[in-house]
């Protein structure tokens, strides 16, 4: 009986010590040395299949550590309901902020309110979490500028404004379940929409809004398969001349799809990206891919960390918005970092002069 009990003891131990490390997801300073006393942020990413929010995971848990923070980080893989419980976890344990970056809002709005009701401060970092007045600041970039920045892009590359012919064009627009995508489209079309409605623009698939164009959970194989139905669909004939993709991701998946199509250099359309991957800068350096919008996310977790570090003092934290990110609720008080255009003639001076790629890291990528 003592030795029964011994036993349910130390399963009890080893279940606590699973749960509390996060069980190889990423634990209390996701394997950095526990801080004697210090406090712990619960950080929570949506995947790890986009080199971005690896990045992010990584420059998060570096800046709330030189902090003097420990930092319990975990990624959902994508899924919702993955997400939803390792931030129940977060609750549950007690941290003292919970930093988050959703897969999808709507499924999060409960957990939040618990996190309100039990004191835990929510930040939403980069991806407005939408209706909920659980969520304290935002921190992120100015989405509705990266899809006009996109427009911009295009208009300016396809020379739009004093075009003669008239060019093709398809569109890869974002999940629908991320508030970034529909602004992100919004931009776009800001600029956009008025060549295609005198025709400037051409849209073989006819389809051109946001419902028509979304892409669930930003995945690179529907890009591809979208792209190589519109390529057999609505371009035997004629060559398709600009992709307007809102992520790299889509821009790998639409490269496979035109080589597939025999596509080549003479007849490479305009492609646009979102985040500057090191992949997406390489495909730029060597013609696969037109242009991208860097977007420093290591300026965007010092300035997440520093709204941390403010809550936790009881101080103002650094905010730069409080009219636009509505998200149903409550007006979100946020930082909003710049995005910028990145193609062939600014990379070097974007990424490589500012130190945040190394050359052989871009001539590595694969
Ligand atoms: C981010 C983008 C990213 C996309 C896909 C969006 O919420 O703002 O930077 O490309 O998610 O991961």
């Amino acid at each position: 009986m003592k030795e029964r009990i011994l036993s349910v003891a130390l399963i009890v131990v080893m279940v606590v010590s699973l749960t509390f490390t996060g069980c190889g997801s990423g634990g209390p300073s996701d394997g950095g040395e526990k801080q004697e006393g210090a406090k712990t942020i619960g950080v929570a990413m949506p995947t790890q299949s986009s080199e971005r929010w690896i990045k992010d995971g990584r420059n998060m848990k570096a800046r709330l550590e030189e902090l003097g923070y420990d930092v319990f980080l975990q990624y959902a893989e994508d899924d919702v309901q993955v997400q939803l419980a390792q931030i129940e976890t977060m609750i549950a344990k007690r941290v003292d902020c919970l930093v988050v970056a959703a897969v999808d809002s709507s499924a999060l709005i409960n957990a939040l309110q618990t996190a309100k009701e039990v004191g835990i401060p929510v930040i939403s970092y980069d991806r407005l979490l939408m209706n909920t007045d659980a969520v304290s600041y935002y921190a992120s970039f100015d989405n509705e500028g990266v899809g006009r920045k996109i427009g911009e892009y295009i208009e300016e590359k396809a020379g739009l404004k004093e075009a003669t012919e008239p060019q093709t064009i398809e569109f890869f627009m974002g999940s629908p379940d991320d508030n970034n995508a529909v602004l992100l489209y919004k931009g776009v079309m800001s600029v956009l929409q008025k060549y295609l409605d005198d025709g400037t623009l051409v849209c073989r698939s006819g389809r051109t809004s946001f419902d028509d164009t979304c892409i669930l959970r930003w995945s690179q194989e529907v890009a591809l398969q979208n792209c190589e139905n519109y390529l057999s669909g609505f371009y035997a004939d004629e060559k398709l001349d600009i992709c307007c993709s809102a992520f790299d991701g889509f821009a790998y998946g639409i490269k496979a799809a035109l080589e597939a199509a025999g596509y080549t250099k003479e007849d490479w359309p305009i492609i646009t990206g979102q985040d500057a991957e090191v992949m997406a800068v390489k495909n730029i350096i060597n013609g696969k891919q037109t242009a991208t919008i860097f977007k420093n996310t290591e300026l965007l977790a010092e300035k997440c960390a520093g709204m941390v570090q403010a809550i936790n003092e009881g101080s103002e934290p650094e905010i730069n918005d409080t009219e636009t990110y509505d998200n149903g609720k409550m007006v979100v008080p946020s930082y909003l970092c710049e995005p910028l255009s990145l193609d062939k003639d600014n990379y070097k001076e974007l990424v490589i002069d500012s130190g945040y790629y190394k050359e052989e890291e871009i001539q590595n990528a694969d």
